[in-house]
């Protein structure tokens, strides 16, 4: 299927999506959204895709943020629903993704991009990247999970100064926060993302969905971590992966997985 302001490829285990508005700076309007949905969601299930990439059109943006020009207008319940659908369709929905999503940060990722970039499960960045909540600017807080998870990842104290001061920062300090995985030149950007893909591609695909309900639960309220990691341990053990997994280690051989994202 072809989308209006995506692009998608399958390349070897990976599925690789670029947002594709560089004129608009990749900003992400409901469109956008929508059709990131559409290709994670029919996606989900395909065992030939063990790690998806996010990255941005061009080389000057990962993304600039929620499309201004559409919400300009928008009344306070308008609002809110804009900023519903948005967690509900992509930002919650890449968190929650069964399969490791990986940003491609190439540039700027300001507001909505920022929070996609924060949404997803591991983050690397070019060194020109920059990054930040200019939301407050604009009259507006960050609406598509920013104030929980920049507090999750760098820090109550830390979310308080970039959100309320929209303060850009560059990649190496996002990386000295905790807030990216990895920086490099921008030329070294996709070798180090699939560097990491493969390491990931190796292992248990089984497992690594349990690693990511676990991890994720910790910050899902009402959710008992410890008791959701007892679950998901637990569930590992009926696997194939498992069996796989630890033969392999008492044969002193590499495992061969056949784990995939339906199996408990
Ligand atoms: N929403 C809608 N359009 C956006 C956008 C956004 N978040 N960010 C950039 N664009 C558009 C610009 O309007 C411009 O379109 P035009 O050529 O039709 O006028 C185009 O992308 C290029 O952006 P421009 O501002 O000319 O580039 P620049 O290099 O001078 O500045 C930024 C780059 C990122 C600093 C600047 O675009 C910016 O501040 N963007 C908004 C960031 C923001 O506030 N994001 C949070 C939104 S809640």
């Amino acid at each position: 299927m072809s989308y209006q302001n995506i692009l998608h490829e399958i390349s070897e285990r990976t599925l690789l999506i670029t947002i594709n508005r560089p004129d608009k700076l990749n900003a992400l309007n409901t469109v956008t959204i929508s059709e990131l949905n559409h290709v994670l969601e029919s996606n989900m299930h395909n065992d030939d895709i063990q790690v998806v990439v996010i990255t941005g059109s061009g080389q000057k943006a990962f993304v600039a943020g929620a499309d201004i020009s559409e919400f300009a207008d928008f009344s306070g319940e308008q609002g809110r629903m804009l900023s519903k659908n948005g967690h509900q369709l992509l930002f919650n929905y890449v968190e929650n993704y069964p399969k490791p999503v990986i940003a491609a940060v190439n540039g700027f990722a300001l507001g909505g991009g920022f929070e996609l970039a924060l949404s997803c499960h591991i983050r690397v960045a070019s060194d020109n990247a920059k990054m930040g909540f200019p939301e407050v600017t604009l009259g507006v807080i960050p609406g598509y999970g920013g104030t929980q998870r920049l507090a999750q990842l760098a820090g109550r104290g830390k979310a308080f100064e970039l959100i309320l001061t929209a303060d850009m920062i560059k990649a190496e300090e996002a990386l000295q926060l905790g807030l990216l995985n990895a920086v490099v030149p921008q030329s070294e950007l996709m070798n180090k993302v699939n560097e990491i893909a493969e390491k990931i591609k190796s292992k248990s695909p089984a497992a690594i969905r349990h690693a990511i309900v676990a991890i994720n639960a910790n910050y899902t309220d009402g959710v008992d971590g410890y008791a959701t990691e007892i679950d998901e341990f637990g569930k590992c053990f009926e696997h194939q992966d498992f069996k796989e997994g630890t033969k392999a280690f008492l044969e002193k051989r590499k495992p061969s997985f056949k784990g995939t994202a339906q199996q408990s």
